[in-house]
C-alpha cells in the first residue's frame, strides 16, 4: 500500500515531470498527486502534461485524474480552462477523449458545448469527441430518470468510492 505523503509534494512532483523516469513510477506519483487537496498539484499535473512528449498514455492519464480533482470552484476553473486547450489542440485519441470525459462528468454544460461545437463536423477527433458525449448525455438523463439513482434503489451517498465517473455505479 501506497501511503502519500502530503507534506511533500516536490517529491511526487520531481518524479512525474522527470521523462527518463519508469512510467510505472511516474503514474505512481500522479496518482498520489491526485490525492493532494491544493490546487499547487494541479499545477504540476498540467505542467507535467506539457513536457511530456511522447506518452499518450502518461497524457492520458493526468487528464483523468484532473477530472477527478473538481474539489473547490477554484479545481474546477483551472481544471476546465487546461482540458478545454487539451480538446482544441492536436493531441491523439486518446488523450482528447479522456479531456471530453472529464470535462463531461465535471459539468454537463462542458458537454453540451462540446456537442454544439463538433455537431457538423466530420472527423476521427470530431467522432470521438461525439461518442464521448453521447455517454455523458446518457448519465446525465440517467440521473434526472431516476433521481441520482434512488429510484432503483442506489444511495449515491454510500458510495465506497467517490470517483468521478462517465457511468453510475452497479455494485457499489
Ligand atoms: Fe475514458
Amino acid at each position: 500500500m501506497i501511503i502519500v505523503d502530503h507534506n511533500d509534494l516536490q517529491k511526487y512532483a520531481t518524479v512525474l515531470k522527470d521523462v527518463n523516469a519508469p512510467i510505472a513510477e511516474r503514474t505512481d506519483s500522479l496518482f498520489c498527486l491526485r490525492s493532494f487537496p491544493g490546487v499547487d498539484a494541479i499545477d504540476v499535473m498540467i505542467e507535467a502534461f506539457h513536457i511530456e512528449q511522447f506518452s499518450d498514455l502518461l497524457r492520458h492519464e493526468i487528464c483523468y485524474c484532473l477530472g477527478q480533482m473538481n474539489n473547490s470552484p477554484e479545481h474546477a476553473a483551472k481544471i476546465q480552462d487546461f482540458l478545454a486547450l487539451v480538446v482544441e489542440g492536436n493531441y491523439p485519441a486518446i488523450v482528447t477523449h479522456e479531456a471530453v470525459e472529464a470535462l463531461g462528468n465535471m459539468n454537463s454544460e462542458n458537454t453540451e458545448r462540446l456537442i454544439e461545437k463538433y455537431r457538423n463536423e466530420h472527423s476521427e477527433i470530431a467522432d470521438m469527441v461525439n461518442e464521448t458525449c453521447e455517454v455523458a448525455k446518457a448519465l446525465v438523463k440517467w440521473n434526472k430518470e431516476t433521481n441520482m439513482g434512488e429510484d432503483e434503489g442506489i444511495d449515491m451517498t454510500r458510495r465506497k468510492f467517490t470517483t468521478s465517473d462517465p457511468a453510475p455505479p452497479f455494485n457499489y
